[in-house]
């Protein structure tokens, strides 16, 4: 009987470990497996097969990195790719591995796993036109989604099915609304599951690559921004103020609320995993968190996405760190300042105190409750109040 109740408990704690991206949460987190862009090809911090990563419950969304041509299908996976074996015909690899561990990271360990399209290398420059554009889609979903009776499209996962689609665009591309909107319409009718549809922009808004595709043309449910490699990245993020001038994520929350054709779509800080990661705007430690709780006071914030699992894996305590400023309330991490008053709010919850709409619930040298009534969430006003709303 004790054992039982054990064992229940057990399978609860692991089902609730690990999670898929959910909408709803605002602690999702996606990192990037397939380039290896730390660049070892031997020793513990070379890029080890997908479901190694996958066992770990902080992440939650894992796009594969990359689809880099389209109309004549090619993938690269860095040292991953030497583990799979060229199909006659085609261009393409099948990857034994990579059809168990999709299936073992989607149904053991709860991930949501895309294929992300494009890099930096994709030169193809999209489509001739609108209906080149949606030939290829209904080939790359013949290649890439749920297997059909009868069809000889090489498939390189087998017949593990990926959850949807990235677009990660650093060069002028044309007709790409046409091909994501016939993914889009193939995903939505295909049924049995959600699938998903994301995008990278670079910060400088609007984003030259995937402008035309985030101008209002295409339902996007979740996009990354890349806050790095330019001016409106994180390096630019000025601590303890609640306006910001260059760091821009006001501007991609405003996208998502007025020009997004899916006003729900969530939106997630882009950072580097590590120092050597992008060429500028990796920061850490009490900056980052400032950051991550800034952003977070933004009701399109998704989460965190990071560049890449490599980098991540080689930066020891990085992962935990990014969970836990993810998971801590809004208002008490704003500034580095503030780590004494988080500890002194928490007892304050823990007595169960909860603020009621409009209520403060946050801000410096404010020590009382953190907590707000439901259904009201803690929302950032500025370095001096938070209130329930
Ligand atoms: C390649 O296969 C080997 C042997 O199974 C495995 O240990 C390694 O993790 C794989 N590497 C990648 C990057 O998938």
């Amino acid at each position: 009987m004790h054992l039982t109740t054990a064992l229940l408990s057990f399978v609860g704690l692991l089902t609730t470990a690990f999670a898929a991206y959910n909408p709803s949460s605002s602690s999702n987190i996606a990192v990037y497996w397939g380039q290896n862009s730390y660049g070892q090809s031997t020793g513990s911090f070379v890029q080890q097969r997908l479901s190694y990563y996958c066992a770990n419950s902080q992440l939650t969304v894992i796009p594969l990195a990359f689809l880099i041509t389209i109309s004549n299908p090619t993938l690269n996976f860095a040292n991953a790719g030497n583990n799979c074996t060229a199909i006659s015909g085609s261009s393409l690899f099948y990857c034994s591995q990579l059809e168990a561990d999709i299936t073992t990271c989607q149904k053991t360990y709860g991930k949501t796993i895309l294929l992300s399209i494009g890099g930096a290398t994709y030169s193809e420059g999209g489509f001739s036109s609108s209906s080149a554009a949606v030939t290829a889609a209904n080939n790359i979903w013949a290649i890439f989604g749920p297997t059909t009776s009868g069809s000889t499209v090489p498939r390189p996962f087998g017949t593990a099915v990926i959850d949807g689609f990235d677009f990660d665009f650093e060069s002028t591309v044309s007709n790409m609304p046409s091909f994501a909107n016939q993914l889009r319409t193939l995903m939505n009718s295909a049924g049995g599951k959600t699938y998903y549809l994301s995008a990278a922009p670079q910060c400088p808004y609007p984003d030259a690559a995937d402008g035309p595709m985030l101008g209002g043309a295409v339902s996007f449910d979740f996009i990354w921004v890349q806050f790095y490699n330019n001016y409106c990245g994180l390096n630019s993020f000025t601590v303890g103020s609640s306006t910001q001038n260059n760091f821009n994520f006001a501007t991609w929350d405003n996208w998502a609320k007025t020009t997004s054709l899916n006003k729900n779509v969530k939106v997630f800080l882009g950072i580097p995993a590590n120092t050597g990661a992008a060429g500028s705007g990796y920061e850490s430690g009490s900056t980052l968190a400032s950051i991550i709780a800034y952003s977070k006071s933004f009701s399109s914030f998704g989460g965190v996405m990071m560049w890449d699992m490599s980098q991540l894996w080689a930066n020891s305590g990085f992962l935990s760190a990014v969970a836990s400023d993810l998971g801590a309330p809004a208002a008490t991490t704003v500034a580095t300042t503030l780590q004494t008053v988080t500890k002194t709010s928490t007892s304050a919850a823990a007595t169960g105190t909860a603020v009621p709409q409009w209520g403060q619930c946050g801000g410096e040298g404010y020590t009382g409750s953190t907590v707000c009534a439901a259904p009201y969430t803690c929302v950032y006003g500025g370095v001096w109040w938070s209130s329930c709303q």
